[in-house]
């Protein structure tokens, strides 16, 4: 079969699953995957015949597309910051929005050098190995709760060659970290029961259910825990940056300025809703 008439078949198949525009995307990432082409070679060698591994392949990724299964699992990686990451069901596949968090992380610490960084919640890396990446030589500690997420985040420590220390940790209980940060971030589960109904097919019956939902009568368990925390392990001056609800931006403001952190700033995303706050001590 030719490339063309494969993309075709494709199209159809997806047609009434997805947008045009997405099927595209899929498309050109799966070729890219399977067959280092750039979308402008999809063009130029339309008429190429696909070898039947190819074809088996790339069937493989038309049928878990048909069962919404996210074009990230399928492939198993992802770029985050402009860096790769191999992604699985044991994490979260890391979104816009924490770029976002990133990015105002870094504007806030570009004078510094050697800052101690704690990232709770680490799922695949991509804070800390951004951070490592982006700072100016940072000491990070990343921490999550499954073991599933803290392999994949060491693999993608290795592939971007970034130095972390992961630790194994129940953040609700622990309380043994060995020394203090400048820096203490989290992108912890956020997503009420409630509101699951928002949630996309391909997200809830794929991604990590332990990475995304928390209890409708308790929905800040996570913030609240690592506030205390935070009041424990950061140094003078040092500074706690969350991703949030953007449904409860104020509770989690109102919450942070209670147990008494100062300059408590929420920041909108690209869309307009709130997304991060920032606090220090
Ligand atoms: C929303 S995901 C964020 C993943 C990643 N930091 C990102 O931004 O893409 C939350 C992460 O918290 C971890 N987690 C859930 N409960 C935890 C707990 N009690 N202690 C430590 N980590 C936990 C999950 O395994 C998941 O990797």
């Amino acid at each position: 079969m030719k490339l063309k008439d494969f993309r075709t078949y494709f199209n159809t198949e997806l047609s009434n699953k997805y947008p045009k525009k997405e099927i595209d995307t899929f498309f050109f990432r799966t070729i890219e995957h399977l067959l280092d082409w750039q979308p402008v070679t999809v063009f130029t060698k339309g008429d190429s015949i696909l070898t039947d591994n190819i074809l088996t392949d790339l069937k493989e990724v038309l049928n878990r597309l048909k069962k919404e299964e996210p074009i990230q699992y399928i492939l198993g990686e992802t770029e985050f910051y402009g860096y790769p990451f191999i992604v699985n069901k044991n994490v979260l596949i890391p979104r816009p929005e924490t770029e976002e968090l990133i990015t105002w992380i870094l504007e806030e610490t570009k004078e510094h050098e050697a800052l101690h960084v704690l990232d709770i919640g680490t799922g695949s890396g991509c804070i800390p190995i951004t951070l490592n990446k982006e700072m100016n030589a940072p000491i990070i500690t990343a921490v999550d709760i499954s073991e599933g997420a803290l392999l994949v985040a060491k693999q993608n420590a290795d592939k971007n060659n970034a130095t972390i220390t992961f630790l194994k940790k129940d953040i609700l209980q622990a309380n043994d970290f060995k020394h203090k940060f400048d820096i203490i971030v989290s992108n912890p589960p956020y997503v009420r029961e409630l509101e699951k109904e928002e949630i996309k097919n391909n997200v809830l019956n794929n991604e990590p259910h332990l990475a995304l939902f928390v209890e409708d009568n308790n929905p800040l368990i996570f913030y609240k825990r690592i506030a205390d925390l935070a009041k424990e392990q950061l140094k003078v001056n040092g500074l706690l940056f969350f991703e949030i609800n953007q449904y409860l931006g104020e509770e989690t403001q109102e919450m942070l300025v209670n147990k008494g952190f100062k300059n408590v700033i929420l920041k909108t995303d690209l869309f307009g809703n709130h997304r991060m706050i920032k606090a220090n001590l």
